[in-house]
């Protein structure tokens, strides 16, 4: 993944920052710090380029879900609309809050559908966990749209498609509130490490307190700090942050290249007719993490993912892979979990033995993906494009 690849002197120094003081604590040590303040500097530059009056910085992407439900209120029976192609994460984060997660459909922008999520709402529905799948986005006019007709709270989940636009928007601004991962798979990384981002100052009042056990972060004395709530541990290092301020850097950079990468995929493609390419609804704006596209039909797919494993490219077939779709899910059909769950104790709980989501399989079963890299010289770009050409070719009998 793009952060990966490019470590550098950048991060060493602004660690080397950090250990030259000795304060890896976000807070405080006002006196012994030297004006070293990773984490808020990350936040004040994050917000920055998102275009969001806040964010903070935490832990992981999954303390960064947590956070966000937190603040928006979900609670024991509240339902969340989610998707069933991500990674678990955001899920597992609705059933710690002792929310209901409500499986709806997504369309051919692989992210929740606006007509999927309407037909899901009951009168037990709080929010709606989008999650800007893999590099792009789903319909956000409508999506925005559909929480504002019927009160709901939007949740974005960002990580995957962080440096991702619609219309000129920052992806992981459009929820009221919004998360993000830094972990050693995403665009940047921090190793370990996530963020939330909003415009709202009581929504931004609750996270930074919510992540820290309820300190109201309140001058430059930890012990004389007041706690109006409870809360959790989800604070985020100064060694993290001090990561993710150098990758935060190199996004812009990291994003122009992968679109330039992604283009010159794109182009083998479309000398194939079969090949749809994924829809998005602002092609300006995709991160261009991946190159997702559709086959005509299962058996087509499945050869095409065959075919680009064998010339060693970079790819998934996500309908049958373990981690990011609900039909390998066997924890969470089982609600195997090593203490009885909130949810567990409220009477509005799917049958996540037995989901139905014929819409949701019939668009899985027909998806391929190549994950696009940063660092690809102009050489390996020609010999990828040939490669993929190879796989197609035979996979598709041209
Ligand atoms: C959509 C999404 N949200 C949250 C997470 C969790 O992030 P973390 O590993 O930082 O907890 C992930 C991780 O893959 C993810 O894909």
């Amino acid at each position: 993944m793009a952060g990966t690849e490019l470590f550098g002197a950048e991060e060493k120094k602004e660690v080397m920052d950090v250990l030259e003081t000795g304060i890896l604590f976000r807070y405080n040590h006002d006196d012994q710090r030297e004006n070293i303040w990773k984490a808020k500097t990350f936040e004040q530059e994050f917000a920055q380029y998102l275009g969001s009056k806040h964010a903070h910085f935490c832990s992981s992407g999954t303390a960064a879900d947590a956070i966000s439900l937190a603040v928006s209120g979900i609670g024991v029976g509240d339902e969340v609309i989610v998707p069933p192609y991500t990674f678990i994460a955001p899920i597992e984060a609705v059933l710690m809050a002792g929310g209901v997660p409500v499986f709806a459909d997504i369309d051919e922008t692989l992210c929740l559908s606006p007509e999927a999520i309407e037909k899901a709402i009951t009168p037990r529905t709080k929010a709606v966990l989008l999650i800007q799948v893999f590099g792009s986005m789903g319909r956000m006019d409508e999506i925005v749209e559909v929480c504002r007709k019927n009160n709901l709270k939007l949740i974005e989940d960002a990580a995957p498609a962080l440096g991702g636009s619609y219309k000129g928007k920052m992806l992981g601004t459009f929820g009221d509130v919004s998360a993000f991962s830094f972990d050693f798979y995403k665009i940047i990384t921090a190793g370990e490490g996530g963020a939330v981002a909003m415009n709202s100052d009581e929504l931004y009042e609750k996270a930074h307190m919510y992540a820290d056990h309820g300190h109201d972060h309140i001058g430059n004395n930890r012990g004389a700090e007041q706690h109006p709530i409870l809360g959790f541990n989800f604070r985020g290092s100064e060694l993290h942050a001090a990561v993710a301020l150098a990758q935060l850097r190199k996004l812009p950079h990291i994003i122009e290249q992968q679109r330039k990468n992604q283009a010159a995929l794109k182009e083998v493609l479309s000398e194939f007719d079969e090949i749809q390419l994924r829809e998005v609804p602002d092609p300006e704006g995709d991160s261009a993490t991946f190159l997702s596209f559709f086959l005509p039909e299962a058996t087509k797919a499945k050869a095409v993912f065959d075919a680009l494993q064998e010339q060693g490219i970079g790819s998934a077939y996500w309908y049958q892979n373990n981690f990011h779709f609900h039909r390998q899910w066997e924890h969470l059909k089982k609600l195997r979990s090593i203490y009885p769950l909130p949810l567990t104790a409220v009477d509005n709980v799917p049958d996540y033995e037995n989901l139905s989501l014929p819409v949701t399989d019939a668009i899985m079963q027909r998806l391929v993906m190549i994950q696009v890299m940063v660092n690809w010289s102009d050489e390996k770009l020609k010999e990828l494009q040939s490669k993929v050409r190879t796989a197609l070719k035979s996979a598709l009998n041209k």
